[in-house]
């Protein structure tokens, strides 16, 4: 089946179940469901973009199915393992994704759940470049995603084998490149990331503003802010651009790169960690407007004391945005966590059984409620996510804008 791409009666399963899962989602949502982020943020979640997700969840489980293979799992998921028995010889910190992988591959019908053993049903043949071709004719060229994950599976084996940490193995000089594609306004997988809370600080914007941006990164953000807010004209409504990281080479980057390339746009810059209190990091008296969180807040160790940090460095009536990956359901995993499971700021958080029952991305309602347990109101979503998910399962990220 290697190479097709129009997946007919012959076809592998799971190329025949993922177009059943395209063409159960190939109607558009109507403008009416994306609320306040409007029709833009419909133009966004285009059928190639929600395909693409789609392929990529399989893509995911093929990778997971093919790193089993390659940690030498594979006679013991034939015979039926437990967890604990697939864990021997490997170090401790692979339980978490271990688990994930094989919650993963029971979702996708890859094994069998019987009891506390995990079975490994038909052909242990990963399908990934069935599936490549597939992605190339849903979406043409956007499968930097599908990159990332291949990558991880290549260079994650040590941090079983050897109990290396995931942090050097996954951001290696080899690997940069391909996050720099990944977290950039050109892959369209990722740009929603960053317009939905553009288009939620949209609403919120005001001449002199003051904005200060958490984990800015590699600056896709801020620059997608610069183009549009500097093709209307308004670049001057900002007073203070205040890009901030907790990593020194982002900072130095950005310092050198983002000046020169918005040079309308009021830039300063500082460190500052968002596990650690605002008095112990220099940032001064004024109150923000606006303070931004693209694909960062995730990480807080403790998000309840990090929201009410965050929400003394606001203005009154000033707005915490936060643009997350968001999950449908806590207890099934989704394809992106493939990337960042090995990741201690990722898994080693503070958990609340209300808002943060588990690690990592969340749920649209968790969101809203840890918002408002950190005591802030008129919480509104960009778009409204829960309905849409619920119809198109490849739509996993959303803003929220909470005033202080
Ligand atoms: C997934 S990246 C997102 C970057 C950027 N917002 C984007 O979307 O392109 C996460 C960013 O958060 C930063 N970060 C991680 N832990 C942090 C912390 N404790 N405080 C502040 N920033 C942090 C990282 O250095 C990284 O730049």
């Amino acid at each position: 089946m290697s190479g097709s791409t129009q997946p007919g009666s012959s076809a592998h399963p799971a190329l025949q179940r993922l177009q059943a899962r395209l063409e159960a989602q190939s109607g558009r949502p109507l403008p009416e469901a994306f609320g306040p982020a409007g029709t833009e943020a419909r133009d966004l979640f285009s059928a190639a973009l929600r395909g693409m997700h789609l392929t990529a969840e399989v893509y995911a489980s093929h990778c997971a199915l093919a790193l089993l293979l390659d940690l030498g799992l594979e006679a013991r998921l034939r015979e039926g393992a437990s967890l604990e028995g697939l864990m021997t010889g490997f170090a401790a910190q692979g339980r978490l994704p271990l688990a994930w992988m094989l919650d993963l591959l029971v979702d996708e019908e890859m094994l069998l759940k019987e009891g506390e053993a995990y079975r490994l049903q038909g052909p242990a043949e990963p399908q990934l470049e069935a599936l490549r071709a597939f992605a190339e004719t849903v979406a043409p060229g956007q499968g930097i995603n599908l990159d990332l994950l291949d990558a991880v599976r290549r260079q994650i084996p040590p941090f079983f084998t050897e109990g290396k940490p995931g942090e050097p193995l996954l951001f290696s000089l080899a690997l940069l490149p391909l996050w720099q594609a990944y977290f950039h306004n050109d892959n369209a997988v990722y740009r929603p990331n960053n317009l939905l809370p553009i288009l939620a600080l949209e609403h919120a914007r005001k001449p002199g503003m003051r904005i200060l941006e958490l984990g800015g990164g590699a600056g896709s953000f801020a620059r997608l802010l610069g183009q549009r807010w500097g093709a209307e004209g308004r670049l001057g409504d900002v007073a203070e651009y205040r890009f901030t990281d907790v990593a020194p080479n982002f900072l130095r980057k950005a310092q050198r790169e983002l000046p020169a390339e918005l040079p309308g746009l009021h830039f300063t810059f500082q460190p500052f960690d968002l596990n650690r209190a605002p008095a112990d990091q220099k940032v001064g008296e004024a109150r923000f407007d606006a303070i931004l969180g693209v694909n960062v807040l995730h990480v807080a160790k403790d998000l309840g004391a990090t929201l009410g940090h965050l929400m003394g460095l606001l203005a009154p009536g000033g707005r915490l945005i936060v643009g997350e990956c968001l999950k449908p359901d806590l207890d099934h995993p989704i394809y992106i966590e493939f990337l960042f499971n090995y990741l201690h700021a990722f898994t080693d958080v503070e958990l609340n059984p209300d808002w943060r029952p588990r690690h990592g991305f969340l749920t649209p309602e968790c969101w809203v409620a840890a918002l408002e347990a950190a005591g802030f109101t008129d919480v509104q979503e960009f778009p409204p996510t829960r309905q849409l998910m619920d119809h198109f399962p490849g739509f996993n990220v959303g803003a929220f804008s909470a005033m202080a």
